[in-house]
């Protein structure tokens, strides 16, 4: 059932698409890399700002399934930028209570890269404070085709009935299936398009998108469009009370 829309609260899940790290660089002079740099910066200041917000949930798309398209050494460059978060941040993230899971398909990822993710899950299984979710060779439409391939085979061995099936059924085969839906999606760098994020789980979120590059993303930026969420009336397909 919906939330009572007239009670203003703050979005519990917020899911961002941290856009425009390219270009801040290359504004500088620099390669784009080092707006990648920057930007993992960012994601640190960002998953700190959540707990005072009381955003319990906060999902990043990190790499896409597109995002394959991108030069050799741009692509390396972004692996290697993960791995080194992950070695570098799992102390950080796990004394300050932070849960993290990856999302996407991690079959395609290199051994080494695979492996830290998983230990990091491991490792900070136990926290409840945020709930940081990666998305790294994710795409909304993937992750749906991917889901029902397996729901196919459980209907195949006689685990699920068809006649059964519905949308609750199918969310339970998402990478997602223990999250709730997202409250509010923010995409920053002025680019107005979901790109393949979150497609299902997106439905009834609330979007914004802001000029911000996303290495200037503050924390004061992000507590704003926070707080702004607050004043939304969201309806849910019924009408206002
Ligand atoms: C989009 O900006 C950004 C990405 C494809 C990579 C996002 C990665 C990070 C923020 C790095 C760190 C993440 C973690 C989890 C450590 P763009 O390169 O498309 O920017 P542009 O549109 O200006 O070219």
């Amino acid at each position: 059932m919906a939330p009572d829309s007239s009670i203003p609260q703050g979005p519990r899940h917020v899911a961002i698409i941290m856009d425009g790290n390219g270009r801040w660089a290359q504004s500088r002079g620099r390669p784009r890399l080092f707006g990648h740099h920057a930007g993992a910066k960012r994601v640190k200041e960002i998953v700190r700002a959540c707990v005072p917000l009381n955003v319990k949930y906060l999902t990043i798309y990190a790499f896409s399934t597109e995002n394959w398209k991108r030069t050799q050494s741009e692509v390396a460059g972004l692996m290697s930028l993960f791995r080194q978060y992950i070695r570098k941040e799992a102390r950080n993230l796990q004394k300050e209570g932070v849960r993290v899971r990856f999302i996407g398909d991690r079959m395609k990822l290199d051994k080494k890269l695979q492996s830290l993710m998983d230990e990091l899950e491991e490792l900070t299984s136990e926290n409840t404070k945020v709930n940081l979710t990666i998305a790294i060779n994710y795409g909304g439409r993937d992750e749906v085709a991917r889901a029902i391939k397996r729901m196919a085979f459980d209907i195949q061995d006689g685990k699920v009935a068809p006649e059964t099936v519905d949308e609750q059924t199918l969310t339970g085969y998402l990478d997602t299936h223990v999250l709730p839906d997202p409250d509010l999606v923010i995409r920053t760098s002025g680019e107005a398009r979901i790109s393949n994020f979150l497609l299902w789980q997106s439905a009834y979120a609330e979007y914004e998108f802001v000029d911000t590059l996303w290495p200037d993303f503050s924390e004061e930026e992000f507590q704003k469009v926070v707080n702004s969420y607050g004043s939304r009336n969201r309806r849910f397909g019924a009408v206002s009370a």
